[in-house]
């Protein structure tokens, strides 16, 4: 008491001590309601942003596909229902129950081990690349759902410099031949090569007349050891390929799908990286990265069919639709060598 009077004292100017005790009281229970107040609505905002996130419900099918794995990434409260897509009772029980804001379609085949399987297994792959995502565009629309597609720049041959015919492609308006500068959105399929680029191609096309959100990707790479990965795949082979292509870096990949996703875009988006490599110069990079001790050999395009059963696109995408995001993706060189410093320090554990 003594020394609050003091203190009092020092600090106020009325020394009558009961008047001047009960100001300081009233101006400290001031300051603590003041500062309860701005605690409170910080703990709002967090609790709002907190309710916003569990809000959004997401849905992979084919979570269990090297795609639908990256996208579980990113998402890892997402619904993983497994079931055929192309099965509408499924599809329709699975957005019933599960109610979600967002499906993202990483269902699909691909074939193992490579595209060759599409040839024998045309039911299943039209049933899972065509029909799976014609079910999805219905049962997605009834319900009012946001829904993204993963599709394939592998519906291209060349570098977008010839204004070649397409057979599959609907008016051939877009056929623009881009002077050499890539494929884009608007350029009709020109590549029917094989099967599995055939569905891809089909699927692209009927998709454009509604609002869905289509990621085309290219020979997906990462710094992973997944059989999937670009690299995992050219470091088997004795022969590569020295054709220049468009590629898609997963990490860059997931970053501009979660912006587009998160602004709930739609339309087709070309989603490579910047720049064109071939298959050849990824490996050349790989010796002189990760093992010096590595071999193969440069394979000609004229003798891939040698190789393969069926044809593969080699192809150029433009980037221009997706450089205009304030989400970057790395030039491709960059992105090979960023995967490669990734392989190597673990080849080094
Ligand atoms: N990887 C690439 O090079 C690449 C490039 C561009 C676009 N894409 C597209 O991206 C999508 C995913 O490819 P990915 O590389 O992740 O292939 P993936 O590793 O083979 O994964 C595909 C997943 O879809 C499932 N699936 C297949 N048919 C299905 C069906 N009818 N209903 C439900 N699920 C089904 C598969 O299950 P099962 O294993 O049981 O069949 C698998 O879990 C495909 O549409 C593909 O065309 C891939």
């Amino acid at each position: 008491m003594i020394l609050s009077n003091r203190f009092l004292s020092i600090v106020w100017l009325p020394r009558s001590s009961a008047s001047c005790i009960s100001i300081w009281i009233s101006l400290i229970n001031l300051l603590w309601c003041c500062v309860r107040l701005v605690l409170m609505d910080l703990s709002l905002v967090k609790k709002r942003r907190f309710l916003y996130t569990l809000d959004v419900k997401t849905l992979i099918f084919g979570s269990k596909g090297y795609l639908g794995q990256q996208f579980l990434g990113v998402y890892p409260d997402a619904a993983t229902p497994s079931g055929n897509i192309a099965d509408r009772a499924f599809v329709s029980r699975v957005l019933d129950e599960v109610r979600p804001d967002v499906v993202i379609n990483a269902a699909g085949k691909t074939g193992r081990p490579n595209i060759d399987w599409c040839e024998d297994h045309k039911h299943e792959t039209i049933e899972a690349n065509i029909t799976g995502p014609l079910v999805l565009l219905e049962e997605c629309a009834n319900r009012g759902i946001y829904w993204v597609h993963l599709g394939s720049g592998c519906i291209y041959q060349g570098d977008g410099s010839a204004s070649l015919p397409s057979r599959l492609g609907r008016a051939e308006t877009g056929t623009t031949g881009n002077g050499g500068r890539g494929f884009s959105e608007e350029d009709p399929p020109n590549y029917a090569g094989s099967f599995y680029s055939r569905t891809k191609a089909w699927i692209d096309q009927i998709l454009k007349d509604f609002p869905v959100l289509n990621l085309r990707l290219r020979m997906p790479f990462d710094g992973s050891k997944n059989e999937r990965n670009l690299i995992t795949k050219l470091i088997k082979y004795p022969t590569v390929l020295d054709v220049q292509n468009s590629i898609t870096y997963l990490p860059d990949f997931l970053k501009v799908a979660k912006k587009l996703i998160a602004d709930r875009a739609t339309g087709t988006y070309n989603v490579v990286n910047p720049g064109s490599i071939s298959p050849y110069e990824i490996m050349e990079k790989y010796t002189e990265m990760v093992d010096p001790a590595h071999t193969f050999k440069r394979l000609r395009l004229e003798d891939l069919s040698s190789v393969a059963k069926a044809g593969r696109s080699n192809c150029i995408l433009s980037t221009k639709k997706i450089e205009s995001l304030p989400v970057k993706m790395k030039p491709v060189k960059e992105a090979v060598e960023e995967a490669l410093a990734t392989i190597n320090n673990y080849e080094k554990k």
